[in-house]
């Protein structure tokens, strides 16, 4: 989106950037997406053996193309609610001989044709790094460790072989996991008190780092920063694993319905006070435990999900990768996928990974039908925009605006980011104007730069409920 006139008076708004002013890295791990078994995310979503794209691994290159248009640093797999009653042992092997299954989570049955090796080589093909989720529902330590050596193991036991013989000769080398999916939701499949979630962890946690030391583990945090629990789960568990984990999850959906837009888009400064919440919690345990670690979070769901529109699945079908979730966006859900990834971006020295959910056909950037095209929605273009021009370091950026109300509290109307490159000297500004009436006029003052930034004033204007990219320098 480019800055353009409006009738109603500008909303004046002033930002100083300075380079030594710093946050964090943009870590590639912030530009992270999900991929579930669930609906049509797989199946007819990524891999579509004998559709007209499909490559001899049925992976639909259409969709590839897209997901590297997309720019995806990493993607989460298997689930999601999926995970909590998944073998994984199902999806490996001849795929003649993988066993159908009922999926619990989402009342549908699995041909499991897609499975981890298939995830493996498809992640290679996207040019992007996986992230492992284990099932700490109906399993438990031992089936952790098993696919943590199945897929990491060099060679030599029974499962790194048995690896080798489905055509993986090099480990996988998978370097997230995390321990479980929502383990507070009474939904989940095993859900269990975080007592006794934050001791399965913790064993889980240590028994993996005895087969790969290297691993990085993420505890499941709450579903959701809404749950009555919140924070105080969060509490909990890490009194059991603090020391065994690396990262907290944090999963954060936004529903338009019922909102105007802009209390729809102060869902944003929701996150932003959720991300803080689970870093106190998380410092405080750190600080009662005397631990020098600090941990970070991984917000690996979040996106904007028209849950209202939920629909209850037929108690008496079993549909193979049914049309679930399958939310069609709008341009305010495409400011609001850029307002949300501000947001990560501002908190980029403690969050760590960030996973869109999900990446295809549910709740997702990119679409497909069966046997047809594949295409994209308003939030890929956010998305891409953002992962390709995000580079380098994160400033510190106040904006000196006006707030508006809101559930969260004062909100201000401009929500600003900019990424400064040591490198290629590039200086990016990311806004989003919240106001649901004027333009935001914002004052650029830039201090300290080296050539090519000129010192100085710049000005920019960002037209109502509208998001905005905005290259202030590159070296050439
Ligand atoms: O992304 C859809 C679902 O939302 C996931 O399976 C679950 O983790 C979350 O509740």
């Amino acid at each position: 989106m480019t800055t353009s006139t409006h009738d109603a008076d500008p909303i004046e708004a002033a930002i100083t950037l300075t380079p030594e002013l710093r946050v964090g890295s943009v870590d590639r791990r912030l530009f992270g997406s999900f991929l579930e078994h669930m609906g049509r995310a797989v199946h007819t979503g990524v891999f579509e053996p004998g559709h007209p794209a499909a490559d001899p691994d049925g992976f639909r290159t259409d969709v590839l193309d897209l997901v590297r248009r997309l720019g995806v640093g990493v993607v989460r797999y298997p689930g999601g609610n999926f995970v909590s009653g998944y073998r994984w042992e199902d999806g490996v092997g001849p795929p003649e001989e993988r066993p159908t299954r009922l999926d619990l989570a989402w009342h549908s049955t699995e041909t499991n044709a897609f499975g981890t090796d298939e995830f493996m080589r498809w992640c290679r093909a996207a040019g992007t790094e996986p992230m492992m989720a284990v099932n700490l529902g109906t399993r438990g330590v031992q089936e952790a460790v098993d696919l943590l050596e199945y897929c990491n193991h060099p060679g030599g036991t029974r499962l790194s072989d048995l690896r080798r013989s489905n055509g993986a000769e090099e480990p996988h080398d998978v370097r997230l996991w995390c321990l479980g999916n929502e383990m507070d939701g009474a939904w989940q499949i095993g859900h269990r008190p975080a007592t006794d979630y934050g001791r399965l962890a913790a064993a889980t946690g240590r028994a993996m780092r005895m087969v790969d030391p290297d691993v990085e583990l993420v505890v499941c945090g709450s579903s959701s920063p809404a749950a009555p629990t919140f924070a105080a789960w969060e509490a909990a568990v890490l009194t059991e694993c603090y020391d065994v984990v690396d990262h907290v999850s944090l999963h954060s959906y936004h529903d338009p319905t019922g909102r105007t837009p802009a209390a729809y888009l102060a869902g944003a400064h929701d996150l932003d006070r959720a991300i803080d919440a689970v870093v106190a919690t998380a410092d405080h345990v750190g600080a009662r435990l005397r631990s020098r670690r600090r941990l970070r979070v991984a917000v690996d769901e979040w996106n904007v999900w028209y849950m209202s529109r939920w629909v209850d699945p037929d108690p008496d079908l079993w549909p193979q990768a049914p049309p679930l979730l399958e939310d069609t966006y709008d341009d305010l859900d495409a400011t609001m996928v850029a307002s949300l990834l501000i947001t990560l971006l501002r908190h980029s020295d403690r969050v760590s990974v960030a996973c869109l959910a999900q990446l295809v056909n549910v709740i997702a950037p990119i679409r497909t039908e069966p046997g047809g095209p594949a295409w994209t929605q308003t939030i890929f273009e956010p998305f891409a925009r953002i992962a390709a021009a995000a580079r380098g370091d994160v400033l510190r950026v106040e904006s000196r605006v006006a707030t508006y109300e809101a559930e969260a509290g004062d909100v201000p109307l401009l929500a600003a980011t900019a990424t400064w490159d040591d490198e290629t000297g590039a200086l990016q500004l990311l806004m989003v104007n919240r106001s649901e009436t004027a333009p935001v006029r914002t004052t650029v003052d830039l201090h300290g730069f080296p050539a090519p930034v000129v010192a100085g004033r710049h000005e920019v204007v960002v037209p109502p409920l509208s998001w905005s990219v905005v290259e202030l320098a590159r070296r050439s």
